[in-house]
């Protein structure tokens, strides 16, 4: 795959791809161009049989700073809005392979807001995240008055999006926004491990849980438990489901079909 603004490695790992976002100079400022190239590669990772697991990277010094300010910085409204930038971010949401974002450095705007998109956070010591559009005439619109306030909580989230205040990779832990903090030279390597122990399971089922936990930020509880016991009726279906009871029952490693 070849891109402008991002690195695409299928396969480096088995079963996992990484998408570097490679934008060094502008701190990954996720201008539209990346974005575009970001749906294609996530979308055709995520039609990609062989590939369980996606990483999403920055570099070390930055994940991403945000979106553009360079970009958007003469827009009106209704440029904005034909624009549509976030009908790419829906489509990341769609993706049903399991992403997780290796961040260091800057998760600013636009750039935390994307780690929050991905489903699990990897992070170097040195990560920063914050909403910091407030300082710039604005404020978060993708998804930073809502993923972060769910993943957080209404008072730090708040304050965050009213101050702009970034916090640190352990207030991020605490807070229960990363799944894990590494130090600097790790974060990469760590979140690779994650990404294994997720593609060493049975990838249809990986896709249904994933697609059952986030149901859970849109559904009443009852809707939600009756979406998930759909999802685990329909995993008896696949051969996985017979294979993995089967290899529990003699005692071995099952062997995953994806089928
Ligand atoms: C465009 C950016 C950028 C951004 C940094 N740069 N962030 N360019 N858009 N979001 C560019 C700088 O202009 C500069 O280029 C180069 O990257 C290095 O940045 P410096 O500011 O010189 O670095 P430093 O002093 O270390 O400060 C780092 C920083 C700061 C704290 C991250 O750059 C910063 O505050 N950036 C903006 C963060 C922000 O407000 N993000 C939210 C954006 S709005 P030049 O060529 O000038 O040297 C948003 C809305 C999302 O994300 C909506 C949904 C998509």
């Amino acid at each position: 795959m070849d891109f402008q603004h991002i690195i695409v490695t299928p396969g480096i790992k088995p079963h996992i791809a990484l998408v570097q976002l490679n934008r060094p100079k502008e701190l990954n400022a996720l201008c539209l161009a990346l974005m575009q190239e970001l749906v294609s590669a996530i979308e055709a990772l995520d039609q990609d049989e062989d590939i369980r697991c996606i990483v999403l990277t920055g570099n070390q010094r930055a994940f991403a700073a945000g979106a553009d300010i360079k970009e958007m910085a003469g827009k009106g409204s209704i440029d904005m809005l034909k624009v549509d930038q976030f009908s790419n971010w829906e489509r990341i949401k769609r993706c049903k392979t399991p992403i997780i974002a290796a961040v260091s450095g800057f998760a600013l705007g636009g750039g935390c807001e994307l780690s929050m998109l991905c489903d699990m956070i990897v992070a170097s010591e040195t990560a920063k995240f914050g909403q910091p559009e407030i300082k710039i005439g604005v404020m978060p619109g993708a998804g930073g008055t809502q993923r972060l306030t769910r993943a957080i909580g209404k008072a730090r989230a708040m304050e965050m999006v009213l101050t702009g205040a970034f916090i640190s990779a352990k207030e991020a832990y605490a807070a229960g926004l990363v799944n894990k903090v590494v130090p600097a030279e790790l974060y990469l390597d760590a979140a690779f491990e994650l990404a294994q122990s997720v593609a060493a399971m049975p990838p249809i089922a990986a896709q249904l849980a994933k697609e059952s936990v986030l149901a859970a930020f849109n559904t009443s509880l009852d809707e939600g438990l009756v979406f998930e016991r759909k999802n685990f009726y329909a995993l008896f279906s696949t051969e996985d489901q017979k294979e993995g009871m089967k290899a529990f029952v003699e005692k071995r490693k099952p062997e995953w079909q994806g089928k």
